[in-house]
């Protein structure tokens, strides 16, 4: 009984010690559990004579049901305790202003490269892209540009090797098109060109839109027709487009289209000089020599060929004053483009 007395004593002074449910989960099976001290006194029995055992069996009963008790109210405590810590520390003030998370934004250049697939798709044009590393052939000499043709200043070239180099427009591709497939054709080819040019208006890497058009009687106001929709749908509905006599070597008569400034809707301001016109792309009659080059009758097919810079065009359209703000990588320029 003694015994008894001094268990249950140690064992609470233990259990109330324990500063959580771990350590009181040790107490407990230091007492009651399969080695525990209380487990001790029951296997202990068989060495107690057999009269005393029925008393004291009760009394161990009664000192592990006072235990368990005991136990299952301090865990009971210790839980409560632990769980009102925890919400303590996950305290959540619904008055904190919450946190942005930035959505992104497509680049302008894709946006506008995008637009154009989108518009010119919606005339029946098929896309094709060709290889950004050129020979002189495809970029020059099948376009009507042979080696000490004069036009090649037109465009400073980045060479690779005597016979490659980074193509310098998305012309080249006209060629591989031709080369590949018999008219009609009506393809668009988007990509990067280079030339050694740097300056707020012209990037060493820039991207131009190509577009073609081959087929039997195709003439030059087929090419008026569809820039004037062109204009329309990527600047503004009032937009119109006007033709001025230029040179390509591969297209014969070459023009430059212009389109009525956006900005002040054509009575001219600083974005277009005064003039009401901004120069926006470079076009033409395919020229017969490039449809020879290419295995195409001349006599039975026409077509006409049209190129754009995208940068240029995104300039225009967004009123961005220097092209290298769009290869900078600055996303406070950047997020601003959401249309
Ligand atoms: N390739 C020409 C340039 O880069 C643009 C162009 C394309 C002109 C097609 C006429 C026809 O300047």
């Amino acid at each position: 009984m003694e015994q008894d007395l001094e268990l249950l004593q140690e064992a609470t002074e233990e259990a109330e010690a324990a500063q959580d449910s771990r350590a009181l989960y040790e107490v407990k099976m230091k007492f009651l559990g399969r080695t525990g001290k209380v487990t001790a006194l029951l296997k202990g029995m068989k060495e107690i004579a057999a009269e005393a055992r029925p008393a004291f069996g009760k009394k161990v009963n009664a000192l592990r049901e006072a235990l368990e008790e005991k136990f299952a109210a301090l865990e009971e405590k210790i839980k409560q305790k632990e769980l009102e810590k925890k919400l303590a520390g996950e305290d959540i003030d619904v008055t904190m202003p919450g946190r942005h998370t930035k959505a992104g934004a497509l680049h302008p250049v894709t946006r506008v490269k995008d637009k154009l697939i989108d518009l010119f798709s919606g005339m029946g044009f098929e896309v094709f892209e060709g290889p950004e590393i050129e020979n002189d052939y495809y970029n020059f000499t099948a376009l009507n540009t042979p080696a000490d043709h004069p036009a090649r200043d037109m465009q400073d070239t980045f060479y690779l090797t005597d016979e490659f180099l980074l193509r310098t427009q998305t012309s080249a591709g006209q060629i591989r098109v031709m080369e590949q497939k018999k008219p009609p054709i009506k393809i668009l080819s988007p990509g990067r060109v280079f030339r050694s040019d740097d300056d707020a208006t012209h990037s060493p890497m820039f991207h131009q839109m190509e577009g073609l058009v081959v087929d039997k009687g195709i003439t030059l106001c087929d090419l008026q027709g569809m820039l004037d929709e062109f204009a329309k749908k990527m600047f503004s509905e009032t937009s119109k487009t006007r033709l001025r006599p230029s040179y390509f070597p591969f297209t014969e008569p070459s023009v430059e289209v212009d389109v009525s400034c956006a900005a002040c809707g054509g009575k001219g301001c600083s974005l277009c000089k005064g003039t009401g016109w901004i120069e926006v792309l470079g076009a033409g009659m395919v020229n017969r020599r490039v449809l020879e080059n290419c295995g195409v009758d001349p006599d039975e097919y026409s077509g006409f060929a049209f190129g754009m810079g995208i940068e240029r065009i995104a300039m225009l359209k967004y009123g961005i004053n220097n092209i290298k703000l769009l290869t900078e990588n600055d996303t406070r320029f950047l997020e601003q483009f959401k249309d």
